[in-house]
């Protein structure tokens, strides 16, 4: 048994330092031994209603790494799509799978999931959240820093989903997080109020700066996401005008630490949020915060339907 059995994983603050610390630890384990029976005859039902390359791929091969099986399940093809409830779904789902990963435009539509499913529900991303993303970033600086606590994170760009979850996660694990974003672009108030009192638990600290060139200075990290999220493509050219200025590029690396890493959760657009020169430079390790998906993942369906 285990403190994270039985429970959903639809936002880090539901969280405490100790519990992310064994899923860190855990996955450390499971990226070490990856093939295991330690989920044999488990089945994961993964529900999408938004695109998805890393989150489907990493948790369908992770299940069946375990000895486990998932089930890809667009929310076209299934009945929710012709207007079926998402609680009856949930209670239909819960009497086959052994737990449910929802992929969704609203954190309200993943919270009914929850509330009517009897097995374990992951947020695989929702409008404000990103949790499982902003687990394998926090392993994978752990990975290349060999710690986290007092490193400076510095996210620049659009204050979403990933930036929301990026922000609490950080703040857990005592880091100091700057957001960098323009005006009208910054993380929910409420959200970002939360961060700033786990921050103060942790000794961590949460501060919003609007220079990017400010915000980079003594960084450990620099981290971006898309300027236009899923969803959100009719804004597309108001948002390219907002986030000028906000590009990581080779000048803003050079203003943070001489050995800062770059990370973005992908896809990426290279020209926009990023130039190609950083993303595909010596200081990213894009490539291994998405395969840390994966092992992070495993670690977090152990953990909730029980290890
Ligand atoms: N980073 C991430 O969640 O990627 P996908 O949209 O490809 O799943
Ligand atoms: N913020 C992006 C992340 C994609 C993984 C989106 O929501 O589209």
């Amino acid at each position: 048994g285990n403190s994270m059995q039985g429970k959903h994983v639809l936002t880090w603050l539901d969280y405490t330092q100790s519990e992310i610390s064994r899923l860190l630890a855990q996955a450390q384990y499971v990226k070490e031994n990856p093939y295991t029976q330690s989920l044999k005859g488990k089945n994961l039902g993964m529900i999408f209603e938004k695109s998805s390359t890393r989150t489907r791929v990493s948790f369908e091969v992770g299940m069946v790494q375990m000895g486990g099986h998932a089930l890809y399940l667009n929310s076209r093809d299934i009945q929710i799509g012709r207007g079926e409830t998402i609680a009856d779904t949930a209670q239909v789902l819960s009497g086959y799978v052994d737990a449910l990963m929802f992929r969704t435009t609203s954190h309200e539509k993943l919270k009914e999931l929850a509330e009517h499913a009897s097995v374990p529900v992951i947020n695989g991303l929702c409008d404000i959240y990103h949790p499982c993303q902003a687990l394998a970033d926090i392993f994978t600086i752990l990975e290349l820093k060999g710690r986290l606590e007092g490193l400076k994170i510095v996210y620049i760009g659009d204050g979403n989903n990933v930036a929301h979850s990026l922000m609490i996660l950080s703040a857990m694990m005592g880091m100091e997080v700057v957001i960098s974003t323009p005006e009208g672009y910054e993380p929910d108030g409420e959200i970002t109020g939360k961060a700033q009192a786990i921050a103060k638990t942790y000794g961590g600290a949460v501060l919003l700066e609007a220079d990017p060139k400010k915000a980079v200075e003594g960084a450990d990290v620099i981290y971006t996401d898309v300027w236009t999220s899923m969803g959100q493509e009719s804004e597309t050219s108001v948002r390219l005008k907002a986030f000028n200025g906000y590009q990581v590029n080779q000048s803003l690396l050079k203003a943070a630490e001489a050995d800062a890493v770059f990370l973005h959760c992908l896809p990426a657009h290279r020209g926009e949020e990023v130039t190609a020169e950083v993303i595909d430079g010596k200081q990213s390790a894009v490539f291994q915060q998405a395969e840390n998906r994966m092992h992070v993942q495993k670690a977090i369906l152990q953990a909730t339907i029980g290890w």
